[in-house]
């Protein structure tokens, strides 16, 4: 049969791990094109849906990414990555758009750099360690879209780096940041992701949410997002992130605040010997 000529083909000092994905990814492959009775011409519309995607992607859009997420596939192995990490903090896909280089910023600060004044939301709370001890001095990395729905790189209107900044905690634990009440938006649906949701009766839209990632050392890095529970589409996100822990309440914030919103989340990181 085929598929065990091309198992039996992987030479012998290949790595185990990658044997072991190239055995499996082989054998899946060749049953799926089998149990769909594939022929000739799907499989080469599949090859161009694969052209076409990887023509796309460039530094400022992964159409690749876009495909395995609106397919589930991130969350599946976001899931299989941080599944097993008991009480703490549950995971998020880190999605396309992160951005290294975010500027570190004081305690407080706001990562709204183009003067958007609407609906600004102050972000606080405490991160943990799996004992329940605050951890001074763990960084977090926060980013989430402009009100229009789209990230800084999208965007020629935005200044580089809006809406992105990273913080540290102080010797109690404690974060905090101002940011935007995060607003739906639609993953872009301009190139073949968009063409395969619509092909398959789907929306291309994600809850309000703010991404980030949090490091400390002697703890597993987290990848993480928060979603605004009175958000649109937390039944139906297009990439299939959402978990119940991870929605948050934006709750008015008293008169004379700084914010029109306050959100308190705390957030428990496991440690790295956990993993
Ligand atoms: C995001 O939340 O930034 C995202 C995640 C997956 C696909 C597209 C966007
Ligand atoms: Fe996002």
């Amino acid at each position: 049969m085929i598929t065990s000529a091309v198992i039996a083909a992987i030479s012998d000092d290949t790595d185990p791990r990658l044997r072991e994905i190239m055995e499996a990814l082989v054998s899946h492959l060749h049953d799926f094109a089998r149990d769909v009775n594939l022929n000739t011409s799907e499989w080469l519309e599949g090859m161009n849906f694969l052209v076409r995607a990887g023509q796309m992607s460039n530094e400022k859009r992964n159409e690749v990414i876009l495909v395995a997420d609106i397919l589930g596939l991130e969350s599946v192995v976001d899931a299989l990555t941080f599944g097993a990490s008991g009480d703490t903090t549950e995971s998020a896909v880190l999605g396309p758009f992160y951005r290294e280089g975010a500027p570190m910023l004081p305690d407080g600060a706001s990562i709204v750099q183009d003067g958007s004044q609407e609906q600004t939301v102050l972000v606080q709370g405490v991160v943990f360690d799996a004992n329940g001890k605050p951890l001074a001095g763990a960084t977090l990395d926060i980013w989430e879209t402009a009100p229009n729905g789209l990230y800084e790189q999208q965007d020629p209107d935005q200044p580089d780096m809006n809406l992105r900044g990273k913080f540290a905690t102080g010797p109690d634990g404690r974060y905090s940041f101002i940011g935007l009440r995060p607003v739906e938006y639609p993953i872009p649906f301009d190139g073949p992701a968009g063409d395969l949701l619509q092909l398959m009766g789907r929306h291309p839209y994600r809850p309000g949410h703010i991404h980030f990632i949090v490091n400390a050392p002697g703890h597993k890095k987290l990848i993480t997002q928060i979603f605004d529970r009175d958000a649109s589409y937390l039944d139906s996100d297009a990439v299939f992130a959402v978990k119940d822990s991870l929605l948050v309440d934006f709750s008015p914030a008293p008169k004379n605040a700084a914010t029109d919103y306050i959100v308190n989340y705390d957030i428990e990181l496991t440690s790295a010997d956990q993993a």
